[in-house]
């Protein structure tokens, strides 16, 4: 897909790698960027790249009402990244009630499910387009320590999975990015390398011009996907080892 001309919808893009998406968006010549963010306020810095083509607007992705505005408003839409997400330092059974659990369901999977069905048909009336799910490699395999969050991603996998071959019939590339730990406010209490978010917005991006289905940026990520191709249970064993000791 080239994307000189496209239509973007980015969601959470008022910081980190979703402002980043924009940002690169922008310097490959997108037409239009929809920069969107639960708070519309928080977007007058990206929007003040150019606002002539980067458009403000407010979503949040576990509103149905909320979606469906963006859907109304974006009907030119020919490239959807899913980027808002929420993740918790919480284990499975260490956690104290399952809120977190939920918040993380609702958020990167059911969220991300919303907004790939309400722009499927808005893609398809356009031509075919491409969807961007932003996962985490920790959907590979399950680190403990953020146990609930890993489970969330990987349901988000499976799901970008189903969809592309939904989607194939109509021509929407779905693309999952699976990065490793990303130097942003939501990988602020980890001492791991961290990726930086322009790498990950532009090694997404590159994949949807590319029509590569699957990206794992950074380290990582890389890691995790050759560990997990060679012996997935070493994989599992090593993730265990990060769970802090009782
Ligand atoms: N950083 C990492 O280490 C890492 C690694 C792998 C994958 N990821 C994934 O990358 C994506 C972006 O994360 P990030 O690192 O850029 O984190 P971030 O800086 O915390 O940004 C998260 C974004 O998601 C938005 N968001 C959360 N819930 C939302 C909702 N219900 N509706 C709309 N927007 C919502 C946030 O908005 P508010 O400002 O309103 O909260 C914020 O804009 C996430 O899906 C995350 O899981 C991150």
């Amino acid at each position: 897909m080239n994307l000189k001309g496209a239509v973007a919808l980015v969601s959470g893009a008022n910081k980190g790698i979703g402002k980043e998406y924009v940002k690169a968006l922008h310097d490959m010549e997108a037409d239009r960027i929809y920069a969107c963010a639960r708070d519309e306020s928080k977007l007058s810095e990206v929007v003040a790249l150019d606002p002539q083509r980067i458009i403000p607007l407010a979503l949040d992705i576990t509103s149905e009402p909320s979606i469906q505005a963006a859907v109304e408003r974006c009907q030119d839409v020919t490239l959807l990244i899913n980027n808002a997400g929420v993740g918790y330092d919480a284990g499975l059974i260490a956690a104290p009630d399952l809120s977190h659990a939920r918040k993380e369901m609702e958020t990167n999977y059911f969220g991300t499910l919303m907004m790939c069905r309400a722009f499927a048909p808005v893609l398809k009336q356009n031509g075919g387009g491409a969807i961007v799910n932003t996962l985490s490699s920790l959907a590979l395999s399950n680190l403990p320590f953020r146990g609930s969050y890993s489970a969330s991603k990987a349901a988000a996998l499976s799901m970008t999975q189903g969809i592309r071959a939904e989607l194939a019939d109509q021509g929407t590339l779905v693309v999952a990015v699976l990065p490793g730990t990303v130097d942003t406010d939501f990988s602020k209490n980890s001492d791991n390398p961290k990726t930086a978010p322009d790498a990950v917005a532009k090694a997404a991006l590159q994949a949807v011009i590319n029509g590569v289905e699957d990206v794992y940026p950074g380290d990582e990520a890389q890691w995790a996907i050759a560990q997990l191709t060679s012996d997935r249970k070493a994989l599992e064993k090593q993730m265990a080892q990060q769970l802090p000791k009782s």
